[in-house]
């Protein structure tokens, strides 16, 4: 172990906000040794979303397990660490305290610097990894289970809000859409390869928020509109299997659509070429392509990481952790969970130089 982090520094990354378990140790906050990440589909697959209590208490069964997996790929012992870094939030508390209560006893038996990470930081710094020449400033697109928001990161590294969803966020509308066509958690790989079979223009869905002013994403109509147009249907039951996957290339058109418009309109008035889309939505081919396609239009680059690093993973939580902990950022073993708190307000949670100090 050596004392400053940067130069020759190994960080082992552990997240468990929701439903998966992850660790990961990275080299010089950008060279991945190992990624190790286990999944609860099948906890949660009978429910059609995921129930709290059984997350943190599969997480608790598996999480000594993946982070022994993570430092054997990576082929390191916890004396050859610089540090861990761990999701403090935002997320389930229950799922979060597993993996921070883990991190919290490996950093004080091994007595190495501990730096709890926010979430939505992690998913963007994932993009940064992927891409070794992305730096700020750029505009973040994340898309995921739990959030759907545009960030200005500015030089600093400080992720400022442009706008965000008022009600569902994009991968919950996959996932609860999912479970009103009868698909399995999680909905969105389920939508987007039944997507593949149907036809996108079939069922006329509405495009959220596309008369209103401002940056600003809404999914809870959209969902709505799938259940009205279902019912007049006669119901799931009534559907062919082409009908079902209508339904799903059409619905995933409109969040596509939607994400694609919010963003270019956020690229024509920000003086910025580079985007970034991270989060587990990133990962839709539809997306990734419509997109891409968009910025060759309007004059910018879309950037996004490679699916494994779009869905979440603990090599983003380490990459983040690693620059937090280069700049001297260190938590205290009172270091607690958060369900909820924006990126601006955490600032020891952000990569702003000027607004981080160490366990405030
Ligand atoms: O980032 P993530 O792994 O976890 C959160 O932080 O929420 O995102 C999970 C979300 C789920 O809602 C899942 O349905 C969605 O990402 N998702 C997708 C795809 N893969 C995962 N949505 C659309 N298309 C996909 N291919
Ligand atoms: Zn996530």
């Amino acid at each position: 172990m050596t004392d400053a982090i940067g130069g020759a520094s190994l960080v082992l990354g552990i997240e468990s906000s929701c439903d998966d378990m992850a660790a990961a140790v990275l080299r010089d906050g950008r060279e991945i040794l190992s990624s190790s990440v286990r999944g609860q589909a099948h906890v949660h697959a009978p429910y059609g979303g995921v129930v709290p209590e059984l997350a943190s208490r599969d997480h608790v069964t598996v999480v000594s397990e993946v982070v022994e997996s993570a430092l054997r790929e990576a082929g390191v012992e916890v004396d050859d660490l610089d540090g861990i870094a761990v999701t403090a939030g935002p997320g389930l508390v229950g799922s979060l305290l597993v993996g921070l209560s883990f991190a919290k006893a490996l950093a004080y038996s091994a007595k190495l610097p501990l730096v709890g990470v926010h979430h939505l930081m992690g998913h963007l710094v994932a993009a940064e990894v992927a891409t070794s020449d992305l730096g700020p400033p750029y505009v973040g697109l994340v898309v995921s289970g739990g959030h759907t928001a545009l960030y200005r990161v500015g030089e600093s590294g400080r992720p400022e809000l442009l706008g965000e969803t008022r009600d569902d966020a994009a991968g919950e509308a996959f996932d609860k859409v999912a479970k009103l066509l009868g698909l399995p958690y999680p909905g969105g790989p389920a939508i987007s390869k039944l997507a593949e079979a149907g036809d996108a223009t079939a069922i006329d869905l509405p495009r959220p928020m596309s008369r209103r002013a401002g940056l600003d994403f809404s999914y809870s109509g959209l969902k709505t509109a799938v259940s009205v147009e279902l019912e007049r249907h006669g119901g799931l039951e009534k559907l062919s299997d082409a009908v079902r996957a209508d339904f799903a290339a059409s619905f995933e058109a409109a969040v596509v659509d939607s994400l694609v418009s919010r963003t270019v309109r956020a690229m024509r008035t920000l003086p910025l070429d580079r985007l970034a889309v991270v989060g587990g939505v990133a990962a839709n081919r539809r997306l990734r392509e419509e997109m891409k396609r968009a910025g060759e239009r309007e004059g910018f680059e879309a950037l996004f990481p490679p699916m494994d690093l779009c869905t979440d993973n603990a090599v983003m939580i380490a990459a983040a952790g690693a620059r937090l902990l280069s700049r001297g950022v260190r938590d205290d073993l009172s270091l607690n969970a958060f369900s909820r708190v924006p990126i601006g307000d955490a600032p020891w949670r952000t990569l702003d130089p000027a607004s981080d100090t160490a366990a405030s």
